[in-house]
């Protein structure tokens, strides 16, 4: 028996601020992205890989290679451009032509509402998800979208790893400045976001028959650093503080005790308005996402406070890449095997993938063979772990085009697709591909057998 079912989506993954460009373009409002400051000698957004405007001529790529899925971001600021006012008409209809452009090519657009590229008003005017205005104005943007593209777009994502909330809320557009106490905002802002996140599935099933909503988070899978007790609970604390916390509440629709009484005992216990925790128990999510691209292991002895976090050190086993960051095909399956024991639902990987510093040869490609056994190891670890029973529906790569990288480089490349641009240069942004584009088609095309 094949492992992978007919029918498993197999395709790329990206945002619109990393690939679009075209950042004020047809009426879009700036973000919060657009107004970051830019490192010395690092890429702005403004034109990304100019997807915006070169979309068919990547799909016609994606298709060659036999994508039957695509997952991006909508930009909430090229439909709302100051988050609040009216609805911006041109921002809709580039989005309506580039999924029509995908069904037409046999790609199915998976669709995260939220990709940390909040409007810049909202986060200037009222300090982004700190405040309940922003869940409602998040509401009524993802109302707006579901009932114009919910035809379309059957699988959708509420937030991008929502867990990175509580350890950069500025991605949420909110600044801790002149809080009483941080950590008590952070969470308020951590609960405001479940708040959004549970109306997002409220408002698809209302209105999309059919449409399916995840909870996102990005997982790191973590060890106990040696074999001591004291390794083993400061890893499994930690693993509640990245993880499960945040698949608890997407999966069982309240808070988990081990989150309630930490917070019950420092006294920062969010405030809860009528009817939360109603809407977090009857809006659970119908499938569970990840995006994965490393581990570590957790030392009980670092532990700072209790801050189980402070005990994260890299795990000496391992290669990492350029980055630092540690490559464990075995972690993925670790992952997903912790997760369906735990929650029984459906999951799909929605980022998986390993940047690197690359430039085209005489051949006009790259030969990225590391990337192949990175992509190829993580796949048989994916398949193993369904062997085992775990039910995964689709694995999706980080980036299919170069895009530029969330720190703001571009020369940290994912693609298959490699993208002629430089950090600041823009070249001629053609499209040339990788060797890993062969590849990744065979395995598509066999349905994960040929590896
Ligand atoms: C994920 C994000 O964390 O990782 C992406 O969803 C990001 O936005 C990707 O680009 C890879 O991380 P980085 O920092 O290498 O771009």
């Amino acid at each position: 028996m094949k492992t992978i079912p007919d029918g498993f989506l197999w395709g790329g993954a990206v945002t619109s601020f990393q690939t679009e460009g075209a950042w004020d373009v047809d009426g879009k409002g700036p973000s919060i992205v657009d107004a970051r400051p830019v490192k010395e000698g690092q890429s702005d957004w403004k034109s990304a890989v100019d997807f915006y405007h070169r979309y068919k001529e990547d799909i016609a790529m994606f298709k060659e290679m036999g994508f039957n899925a695509y997952r991006t971001s909508i930009s909430w600021s090229r439909i709302f451009p100051d988050g609040e006012g009216e609805v911006n008409e041109q921002g809709l209809q580039f989005y309506d032509d580039l999924f029509d452009e995908m069904l037409a090519n046999g790609i199915q657009p998976v669709i995260t509402l939220y990709h940390f590229d909040l409007p810049l008003a909202l986060a200037e005017k009222y300090n982004g998800f700190a405040s309940r205005k922003v869940v409602d104005l998040f509401e009524r943007y993802a109302r707006t979208v579901f009932e114009r593209f919910g035809k379309k777009v059957k699988y959708w994502l509420s937030f991008n790893e929502q867990n990175l909330v509580l350890m950069h809320p500025e991605l949420w557009g909110v600044s801790l400045e002149g809080a009483e106490s941080e950590e008590a905002l952070k969470y308020q802002v951590t609960h405001n976001a479940f708040i959004a996140h549970a109306k997002a599935v409220k408002a698809l099933h209302d209105l999309v028959p059919g449409g399916q909503m995840a909870g996102m988070v990005t997982y790191t899978t973590t060890y106990p650093h040696t074999p001591q007790p004291n390794d083993a609970i400061a890893n499994l604390k930690a693993k509640e503080l990245l993880a499960d916390f945040y698949f608890d509440v997407f999966a069982h629709g309240e808070y988990p005790t081990y989150i309630t009484k930490d917070l019950e005992r420092k006294g920062i216990m969010p405030t809860f308005e009528v009817g939360d925790a109603e809407l977090l128990k009857e809006n659970t999510v119908d499938y569970l996402s990840i995006s994965y691209y490393q581990s570590q292991t957790v030392s009980g002895d670092k532990v700072v406070g209790d801050n189980p976090l402070t005990g994260l050190i890299p795990n000496p086993h391992l290669q990492t890449n350029e980055w630092g960051w540690a490559i464990d095909p075995i972690g993925l399956r670790v992952c997903l095997k912790n997760m369906y024991a735990r929650y029984r639902l459906p999951i799909f990987i929605t980022e998986n993938g390993i940047g690197v510093r690359e430039e085209l040869n005489e051949n006009k490609t790259v030969e990225d063979d590391y990337r192949i056994d990175y992509l190829r190891e993580h796949i048989k670890q994916m398949k193993l772990a369904m062997e085992e029973g775990v039910d995964v529906f689709g694995y999706l790569t980080w980036g299919s085009t170069d895009l530029i990288s969330s720190g703001g480089q571009f020369e940290k490349r994912y693609g298959f697709i490699y993208v002629n641009r430089g950090e600041t240069d823009l070249r001629d942004l053609k499209r040339f591909k990788k060797k890993s584009f062969d590849w990744y088609k065979n395995v598509i095309a066999s349905n994960g057998e040929v590896l």
